[in-house]
């Protein structure tokens, strides 16, 4: 018996950093995918391992420790910490764990949160646990929480649920039933970001400067209620120019680099209507809406850095046993 279950990766469209001081956000969950297959393990330890990643390793679950047989799998601290919950807890009995990913690492599109929701719904599926989305997004945010210390529930939701998310004030979770009728473009660089580090170097500016980074975190808020609104009007000049302006404020805040301007600036050059950090800058990604344009600019990106072509997916976690 093999259950397997898949989780799509997202990309924050409005909200990053101002979501930390209860602002909204808006995420989408994008059709790059991970998916986990677990069986029993013949060979009398749990194992997990990726082609796609090239890592193998053997899990020691009680002791969330592994041995590296190759690779070096930085999503693993998630699975243990599932499998110690909700396998140790019950059974005992060791488990193969493949995964396959299409999400590239480091581009900022929610490869963690995906690892995490797609391993739950496998792992509660091979049990014959009962679950419903609601249920995976919560469980998927708190094993986030407990590895990374601190996690919005933003990630694990668009994972669960697919599609547009919005997270309001008090943190409650909505879906949008629309489409993006646009194909949008993630660029990301070698540099990655360091979120803890990015959020609490925007938490010092605050502090040395209340008022102003006060103003300009509630306007940031402002942005995210307005872009939910041309989303629904589906108004993407509307939506290029507030992504805009948005980026104007994350630079602002100090969370803009060198690179990422460097392909703000190349996006805007090749097409883009609108273009801004996605996730916590300091390294990391970009997106692009260029309605008319993405592949052009997908081109231009992949010149010094890497472009590539993303769009909208309804399909959230799914999840299925095969005899
Ligand atoms: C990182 O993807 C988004 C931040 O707002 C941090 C967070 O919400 O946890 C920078």
């Amino acid at each position: 018996m093999e259950s397997v279950a898949s989780a799509p990766g997202k990309t924050i469209l409005f909200g990053e950093h101002a979501v930390v001081y209860n602002q909204p956000a808006i995420a989408v969950a994008v059709d790059k995918r991970a998916v986990i297959r677990i069986k029993k393990s013949s060979k009398g330890v749990s194992t997990f391992w990726s082609n796609d990643l090239g890592f193998e390793a053997e899990l020691d679950i009680p002791n969330k420790n592994y041995k590296l047989i190759k690779g070096r799998p930085g999503i693993i601290r998630y699975v243990l910490e599932i499998l110690n919950k909700w396998h140790d807890n019950y059974y005992r009995d060791p488990l193969d764990i493949k995964l396959s990913l299409n999400i590239p690492i480091g581009s900022g599109l929610g490869s963690s949160a995906a690892v995490t929701v797609a391993t739950l719904a496998a792992l509660f599926n091979y049990h014959g646990f009962p679950f419903n989305k609601k249920v995976l997004a919560k469980e998927a945010h708190k094993i986030e929480k407990s590895v990374q210390g601190m996690a919005s529930p933003l990630d694990t939701a668009v994972s669960t649920y697919g599609g547009l998310i919005y997270l309001s004030r008090n943190k409650e979770i909505s879906e949008f039933k629309l489409d993006i009728d646009s194909d949008f473009v993630i660029g990301f660089t070698e540099k990655k970001g360091n979120t803890g580090a990015m959020v609490k170097s925007v938490n010092a500016l605050k502090d040395r400067n209340p008022r102003i980074v006060s103003s300009i975190i509630e306007t940031m808020g402002q942005i995210t209620d307005e872009a939910k609104d041309a989303l629904l009007n589906k108004d993407y000049n509307k939506l290029a120019d507030l992504m805009n302006l948005n980026q104007g404020f994350l630079d602002a805040i100090g969370v803009n680099t060198f690179e990422l301007s460097r392909m703000i600036y190349t996006a805007r050059k090749n097409g883009a209507i609108g273009a801004k950090i996605t996730g916590a800058g300091g390294g990391g990604s970009i997106i692009a809406l260029a309605p008319n344009n993405a592949l052009n600019v997908v081109k231009s990106l992949n010149v010094e850095d890497k472009g590539i072509l993303a769009s909208i997916t309804h399909k959230g976690a799914l999840a299925k046993v095969r005899k």
